[in-house]
């Protein structure tokens, strides 16, 4: 890739619309909060942690990311964290974030809910007001729960439901499929939240028509596999379902064996309104611009798709028109030069 489109790609105005906050959590930080919060972590040293990033699958991370997450207790550690992505995504040209958040793996180790979002909408607001950044917060169910447990989480989420926009769904997809979460996805729907799922990361393509058709979700979190089943893929296309497409997780994750392998430039051929996002930046090897160097380093890639990847991610978005008209005039003006 020439030098001029690595720089586009890095100073293009970009939408996130997929990444954990917990997933945001650099080894370094995972220890100096332990140290201040007294918890005692399974590896010696930063270094230790770093060398089990090493998955073979969704379920190897996700062992991995839950145990990161146990250091944080106190609402100034979800704000640090927060913070610490918020400036790095800054740095990438983020002008808008929708980042998820996993209240349950925080509730069930007696983590107050208000503690988890106080802190992460501290740091949003922060960076609305230092860097002129907009985002938004949505609250995902882990799918390996039960039903009645998202239920409690939502019941819980109540009298916080100004600070985030929508629910989601993410955790160990197989086996878990959407309609497992059909009836608090429609109470969710009922209170006006926005609705996205993960689907078609590890799990059959059968699991996105699911999403779309019993949880009514407006986007699809991942949804690469939607290319082993040809009428689905039309579907999204004709009816412009965004995918919140994440690579370099999907090689760390062995969802693809290699950058060069990955779906991005197929799924862009047919015609899909995809985005491209960093999922879990900690643990996956990059922020968000790593992820698009990464891609357009290994699939035949150019300028006109990086327009294309810039404008979706804003026509994705969960903002009101007159913000994404402003953001997409701000696009097209920056490939104009
Ligand atoms: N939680 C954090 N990252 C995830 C992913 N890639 N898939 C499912 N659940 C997740
Ligand atoms: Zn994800």
């Amino acid at each position: 890739m020439d030098a001029a489109l690595r720089t586009r790609l890095q100073q293009m105005p970009k939408a996130e619309l997929h990444m954990h906050i917990e997933g945001s959590l650099e080894p370094e930080l995972i220890f100096a909060l332990a140290k201040r919060n007294g918890v005692a972590l399974a590896y010696p040293s930063v270094d230790a942690l770093r060398r089990a990033y090493a998955f073979t699958d969704l379920q190897s991370f996700l062992d991995i990311y839950y145990a990161g997450a146990s250091v944080l207790l106190k609402e100034q550690d979800f704000y640090d964290m927060t913070w610490a992505y918020l400036q790095r995504a800054h740095a990438d040209n983020v002008r808008h974030t929708e980042m998820f958040f996993d209240p349950q793996t925080h509730t069930e180790r007696g983590v107050p809910f208000a503690t988890v979002i106080d802190g992460i909408y501290r740091a949003l607001q922060d960076a609305r007001q230092q860097f002129g950044m907009t985002g938004a917060l949505i609250m995902c169910f882990l799918r390996h729960l039960s039903e009645e447990e998202a239920f409690a989480t939502l019941e819980q989420s109540l009298p916080h439901r100004d600070k985030f926009i929508g629910v989601g769904l993410d955790s160990s997809e197989r086996g878990h499929p959407p309609e497992k979460f059909a009836r608090v996805f429609a109470r969710c729907r009922e209170l006006g939240l926005h609705l996205v799922a993960h689907a078609g990361e590890e799990g059959p393509p059968e699991y996105i028509r699911t999403a779309l058709d019993v949880l009514h979700v407006e986007r699809i979190d991942h949804g690469v596999r939607c290319l082993e089943d040809a009428a689905l893929t039309e579907r999204l296309a004709r009816d412009k379902v965004p995918l919140t497409v994440c690579p370099l997780s999907n090689v760390k994750l062995r969802v693809f064996d290699k950058a060069a392998d990955h779906n991005l430039l197929k799924l862009l051929d047919a015609g899909l309104t995809v985005t491209v996002n960093s999922d879990d930046p900690a643990y996956f090897g990059g922020y968000v611009n790593d992820n698009f160097v990464q891609m357009f380093e290994s699939l035949p890639l150019e300028k006109s798709h990086a327009h294309r990847l810039a404008r979706n991610s804003f026509a994705a978005a969960f903002i009101d028109e007159a913000g994404k008209r402003k953001y997409l005039e701000e696009v097209d003006a920056f490939f104009e030069r």
